[in-house]
């Protein structure tokens, strides 16, 4: 057997030692070699999430020996096992690593991921928005069809009228947040949650149907859930800590004097409210004595069911192809960083540092070389899928990739369509924007 001596970049962190930086960057660390069930993915973008600084900061998910950091990517696979037959050389694809398996971190080239793990990105969708799916929108499927056990069929019909019961979803411009509403949507909940104010039109437009202010005192919140949903709110996820964790808690368990307070009859709705805290369960949990609900606090789980049920997994990333194809899911917004996968340490401290515009997800690009036509057509039909969620487009980052995010870029229609772009659009893009006067040498 031969063996594998290729090298690659890779960003590692080992537990730290005292005085000792966690994190290594090395230009000299093995390229793996693919396994029966498994592809090797050349990630092209990576998207950062708040677990990648703070489980190297507070020490959890470390080993002594270093390892390669990092969930969500996206890119292209290169190489398929003998087993695999639902992926092949070339496709596009999304994932987020099981860090519990070698040689899946994101932050390196090439990394190794269980076939049935990973998701196929349509034509219509960019890699760099396909990054953005991985942690967040897992967290939010395993929430709505395992947590909650909702069928996954079940958020593939396209709904009417919404009258499920209604969910309580704090945080609702986090990553979580924002793919949870969409589910919760699509699943026919009715949904309610708390954003800064900029962000209220946007999560409405993703689904949301009441959003109210993020700085609302405890007991104001409390009140004005209750009066928004006559007290109905019978599932909650908590994407903030304990603190408010707590109160998702008050609200689950309803009153029986704030009913009779607002002349709301005590109906006979459901008696058990559920709650997911994914970021810290309440400490001391005080009781409620006019409750109208028992409160069950469900626990989140990856390894026993996305990582640990391949069937699941599959639907899950077909379901996600099938959506994103027909425009019924949205990636998050992207805040595109393209310094390359040397840069990732570096964004890494703007995420801690609280320096990402809020509600989008930092996106390390550069890590590859990618055609610049496929970066064109992958950008064009994200960014006519963004303009319908906001009309406010110069809010967003721009660069040289974003540049048909600008608003005086009209496109020609006889170009539209056109595979390979035809110089008429090449026109529209040198015209666009100086910086990409390359882009326009190229497909003149
Ligand atoms: N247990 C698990 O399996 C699991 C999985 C995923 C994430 N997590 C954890 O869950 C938390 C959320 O992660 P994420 O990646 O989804 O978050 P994120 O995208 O980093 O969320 C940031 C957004 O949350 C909103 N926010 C922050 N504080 C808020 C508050 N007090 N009230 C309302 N909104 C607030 C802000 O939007 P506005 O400006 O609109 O307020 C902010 O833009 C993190 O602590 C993460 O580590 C846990």
């Amino acid at each position: 057997m031969t063996r594998n001596t290729r090298r690659q970049h890779a960003l590692l962190a080992a537990l730290p030692k005292p005085e000792i930086d966690p994190w290594t960057w090395t230009e000299d660390h093995p390229h793996p070699d693919v396994g029966t069930d498994e592809v090797l993915i050349e990630t092209h973008y990576v998207a950062l999430n708040p677990v990648d600084w703070k489980g190297v900061k507070y020490r959890f998910g470390l080993t002594p020996e270093p390892k390669v950091m990092g969930r969500d990517g996206s890119g292209i696979v290169v190489a398929v096992g003998d087993g695999v037959t639902d992926l092949a050389a070339g496709d596009r694809v999304w994932y987020c690593s099981n860090t519990a398996l070698p040689h899946s971190g994101a932050f390196q080239h090439f990394s190794l991921h269980r076939a049935s793990q990973v998701g196929k990105v349509p034509p219509t969708v960019s890699l760099q928005s396909a990054a953005a799916i991985g942690t967040g929108f897992l967290t939010a499927a395993v929430l709505v069809f395992k947590c909650f056990g909702f069928p996954v069929s079940k958020a593939t019909v396209c709904r009417g009228r919404k009258t499920g019961p209604w969910i309580f979803i704090t945080a609702g411009a986090s990553s979580t947040g924002i793919y949870l509403i969409q589910l919760a949507h699509r699943l026919g909940l009715r949904v309610i949650t708390t954003a800064s104010k900029p962000n209220h039109a946007y999560l409405k437009s993703l689904g949301a149907d009441v959003v109210l202010k993020r700085h609302d005192k405890d007991h104001e919140l409390v009140h004005n859930i209750r009066k928004y949903t006559e007290d109905g709110v019978t599932l909650a996820v908590d994407n903030i800590g304990p603190k408010h964790s707590a109160v998702a808690r008050e609200i689950l368990a309803g009153s029986s004097a704030w009913r009779a307070e607002h002349h709301i009859m005590t109906s006979t709705d459901e008696t058990v409210g559920r709650l997911v805290s994914i970021a810290g369960s309440p400490k001391d949990v005080p009781a409620f004595p006019d409750a109208v609900r028992t409160v069950d606090e469900i626990r989140i789980s990856f390894s026993t069911t996305f990582y640990g049920q391949p069937e699941f997994a599959r639907e899950v990333v077909n379901f996600v192809y099938q959506q994103l194809e027909r425009g019924l899911l949205v990636p998050q917004r992207v805040y595109l960083d393209n310094s390359g996968l040397s840069g990732v340490r570096a964004a890494l401290d703007t995420l801690e540092a609280g320096k990402v515009p809020s509600g989008y997800k930092l996106v390390v690009g550069g890590l590859q070389p990618q055609p610049l036509e496929a970066q064109i057509f992958t950008e064009r039909a994200s960014a006519k899928a963004r303009a319908r969620l906001d009309p406010k487009r110069k809010h967003y980052h721009l660069d040289a990739y974003d540049l048909f995010e600008y608003d005086d870029v009209e496109f020609d229609p006889a170009a539209e369509d056109a595979w390979p772009p035809s110089r008429k659009l090449a026109k529209v893009v040198k015209h666009a924007h100086p910086a990409v006067a390359a882009v326009h040498s190229t497909l003149a």
